[in-house]
């Protein structure tokens, strides 16, 4: 059975989202900012973060797939959701559940380019560094992570632990 160690609670969380919150809604005033998440990791993680903020922003999504095994992604990725909303000229800021090489966050930048948005910056829920191979600067990181792969407040192992309401490391 795999096993499951608690590594951040319910409230640790709140805690670190929180704190992001306050450096983006101070970082951000007075500007028109859009949070795009990066499906599907991150839903739980800007549904929280958007309610913390105390500025008003615009929300989209994107997708992508990327083809590798359960637990690292390929480098092989593919859009499956375009972005909806309008980005020319617009300060955004991509929403992300975990950083672990890079290759899915490079590939989505390059992708928003093309739309010529004003500045795109990065939030990332976990920065785990140990496998990073691409050189990509990670704005707002709420929590560095250590090696090990983890699941549960929308990160999945095959789908499965993204309600879990904390935060594990799964032990196969
Ligand atoms: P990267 O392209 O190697 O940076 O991988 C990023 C993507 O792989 C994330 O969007 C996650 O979907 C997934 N991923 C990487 N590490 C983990 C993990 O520890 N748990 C769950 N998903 C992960
Ligand atoms: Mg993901």
């Amino acid at each position: 059975m795999p096993e499951l160690i608690p590594v951040l609670n319910k409230n640790d969380i709140d805690n670190m989202v929180a704190r992001v919150a306050r450096r983006i809604s101070s970082d951000y005033q007075d500007r028109e900012l859009i949070l795009i998440g990066i499906l599907k990791g991150a839903f739980v993680f800007l549904s929280d973060l958007a309610r913390h903020l105390t500025i008003p922003v615009k929300l989209d999504f994107i997708r992508v797939c990327s083809y590798g095994s359960d637990v690292s992604s390929s480098g092989n990725i593919r859009l499956t959701k375009e972005i909806e909303i309008d980005v020319n000229n617009k300060d955004v800021l991509l929403v992300e559940d975990i950083v672990d090489t890079g290759l899915t966050l490079s590939f989505i930048i390059d992708y928003l380019k093309t739309f010529n948005p004003k500045t795109v910056k990065i939030c990332a829920l976990l920065d785990k560094h140990e496998r990073r191979s691409e050189n990509i600067k990670i704005d707002y990181a709420c929590h560095e992570a250590a090696e090990g792969f983890l699941v549960g407040y929308g990160l999945d192992y095959n789908e499965d632990y993204r309600y879990l309401a904390g935060i594990y490391h799964l032990k196969l």
